[in-house]
């Protein structure tokens, strides 16, 4: 069995951090999301592991390399433009052969991995089996309807959802997935649908089962939905520390100090994670809080956010909350007159004041 990574996309809901990177390697507790999905597939007993990548593909390259890393081999597969996740799978064709593989979407984390669904899609030889969890609001997501154990129908956002079990980014399938993906017509979006080739399938009469999960998952597309994947899997680490804290700071809680971080004269309330070579200094740093390598905090307070390499936030003496501040991005209080707010932000960005 082979997998294969969906790392391509165009991340319009998380620009402008997307503008410049790639949105599956926003770190999740300070390790990028993608990362995840290689460990899940890997830890399912599967080597062989190729990777979907569009424009961001030399970010993507140099963060993950040969996989050697993980014991496994990458292959990276350039897709043109970004035409929907059945495109994807039909230009993967020439990795795939005509091996089963398992789908993954690089921005999606499942807390529980998939080395059970693996099994089971092995053992039970269905041509699809799709993941499925309950959720609260299903017309926002891909929702399937069951009858006696299969999946009769696929609806992607429903006016009037059938069930409350929405598709989660994981799927697997055989062969016969390339006999949809060539037969199905670009949808409304203009996009090759992966629900339309699942619904090809059924109308066929292949087998495509569910597997329910009852685990956490996220689809990590969307800056609240970071928030909360980095909230769960804070909570998930063992705490420890690695870099230096000194006499009048106080650590409470589970917190991680990376190697190299510095906390001075500060206090960190866990869970959080403080970066390889990060330093903190006379600030409070919250609960589910991560900062990621090579930042500088100053004199300033930050809870419930995530923080990318090499910014700086200083002097900033209203608490900063629920954010996601990009790499190299500077924050600091000003000593110039007229007092006032100098800005340069970038398209698409957010900023709310008080
Ligand atoms: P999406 O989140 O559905 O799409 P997107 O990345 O374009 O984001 P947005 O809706 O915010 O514009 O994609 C799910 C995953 O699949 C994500 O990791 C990107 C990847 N992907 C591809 O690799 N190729 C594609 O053609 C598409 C549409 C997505």
């Amino acid at each position: 069995m082979k997998g294969l990574i969906l790392s391509g996309g165009t991340g319009t809901r998380l620009r402008p951090i997307t503008h410049t990177s790639a949105k599956q390697l926003l770190p999740i507790a300070n390790k990028p999301v993608l990362f995840y999905a290689i460990e899940a597939i890997r830890d399912a007993g599967i080597k062989d592991i190729g990777i979907i990548v569009g424009e961001t593909k030399d970010e993507v390259k140099a963060a993950v390399g040969d996989g050697s890393m993980w014991g496994v081999d990458v292959t990276y597969i350039e897709q043109d433009a970004p035409l929907g996740l059945a495109h994807a799978v039909k230009t993967a064709r020439p990795f795939l052969k005509e091996d089963p593989f398992v789908m993954f979407l690089g921005d999606n984390l499942i807390k529980d991995g998939i080395t059970s669904l693996v099994e089971e899609f092995k053992k039970e030889k269905p041509n699809v089996q799709i993941l499925l969890a309950r959720v609260r609001e299903p017309e926002r997501f891909g929702v399937a309807e069951l009858s006696d154990g299969k999946v009769k129908k696929l609806i992607e956002k429903p006016e009037d959802p059938p069930s409350d079990l929405a598709l989660v980014g994981v799927y697997m399938f055989d062969s016969n997935i390339f006999e949809a993906v060539d037969h199905i017509k670009p949808s409304w979006r203009k996009e090759l649908e992966i629900t339309d080739a699942i619904q090809y399938m059924i109308d066929k009469d292949f087998t495509v089962t569910p597997h329910i999960i009852n685990g956490w998952w996220k689809d990590t597309g969307k800056l609240e939905d970071i928030l909360e994947a980095n909230r769960i899997m804070l909570d998930c680490l063992e705490p420890r520390c690695d870099g230096r804290v000194d006499k009048s700071s106080e650590i409470i809680g589970k917190v991680i100090i990376e190697k190299g971080a510095e906390v001075k004269t500060s206090t960190v309330r866990g869970p959080a994670i403080i970066g390889e070579n990060t330093r903190v200094t006379n600030s409070y740093i919250g609960p589910f809080t991560s900062i990621y390598f090579d930042a500088v905090i100053d004199g300033s307070e930050i809870e419930h956010s995530v923080i990318l390499e090499k910014s700086s936030i200083i002097d900033v003496h209203t608490r900063i909350e629920d954010s996601l501040i990009g790499q190299n991005v500077t924050i600091i209080r000003t000593k110039r007159k007229p007092k006032a707010y100098r800005l340069m932000l970038g398209d698409s960005s957010r900023i709310e004041i008080i």
